[in-house]
């Protein structure tokens, strides 16, 4: 099935509530450091999945690749408006994107190969994000424009899953490079993730208190257990015969 380009604009309200959803500051905080960190994510990977296309001539691949681009570079669009938002709000963003535009140019120093087997195994655990995003009721009472964006972003995520793996698989289907590009992808992405979500939670005064430290367990351990799925999730894209579609 082709991937639908959906032209979307998601009007923000004039003010977001500092704990927008359900007054958790440790929610909160985590989907900040997502809004926040999104678009230059997003514009690596566009850059190195659009870089193949010239080499890729087959459909449906070919087609799914301009459709993985152009969704991705609405997802940045959408999220990319959020760091204005924050700023107004009072939160110093400066170490977590200087974070991350670090982790960017390291990146883009190792060989573009590996780029592209980090940007498919962090699409990867995309999946299981999107999953959560979806089907817990983690956002349920979250700010309605805020989360039918996030809800909108989990669906593509969902939609194009498999673009980045094939386009790897018609570079090299070397394993020991498949495996290096989910190592990566998981060590920024939760080492990313985590030292924004703190940051924002210390400079919110809320980082010393239970409640904060309680979701966060809850989230990564005993509720939605992000961290204990992330390993059988992880394993089975090291099966030697995975394929991102072959999960539901
Ligand atoms: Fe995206
Ligand atoms: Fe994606």
């Amino acid at each position: 099935m082709a991937i639908a380009v959906r032209a979307v604009q998601f009007d923000l309200p004039a003010s977001i509530d500092r704990h927008w959803i359900s007054g958790s500051p440790f929610k909160t905080h985590l989907f900040n450091s997502l809004h926040l960190t999104l678009p230059a994510v997003e514009h690596w990977m566009i850059r190195h999945v659009k870089s193949r296309l010239k080499y890729i001539t087959a459909d449906p691949l070919r087609q799914n690749v301009r459709g993985f681009v152009l969704q991705e570079a609405q997802h940045a669009e959408q999220h990319a408006r959020f760091g204005q938002i924050l700023r107004q709000q009072g939160y110093e963003l400066k170490a977590c994107l200087q974070m991350e535009d670090w982790l960017l140019a390291s990146l883009q120093r190792l060989d573009w190969r590996l780029n592209l087997a980090a940007i498919a195994g962090m699409e990867h655990l995309t999946v299981l994000l999107s999953e959560v995003v979806l089907h817990s009721d983690l956002l349920a009472a979250a700010e309605p424009t805020l989360k039918a964006m996030l809800e909108w972003h989990a669906i593509e995520e969902i939609e194009h899953k498999s673009v980045a793996y094939e386009v790897l698989q018609t570079v090299s289907q070397n394993y020991l490079l498949r495996v290096a590009g989910l190592a990566i992808g998981c060590a920024f992405v939760l080492g990313l993730l985590n030292r924004c979500t703190l940051t924002l939670l210390h400079q919110d005064r809320c980082l010393w208190r239970w409640a904060a430290w309680r979701e966060m367990g809850q989230f990564w351990l005993t509720k939605e257990k992000m961290l204990l799925r992330t390993v059988p999730h992880c394993f089975w894209y090291l099966q030697p015969n995975f394929h991102p579609a072959a999960h539901g």
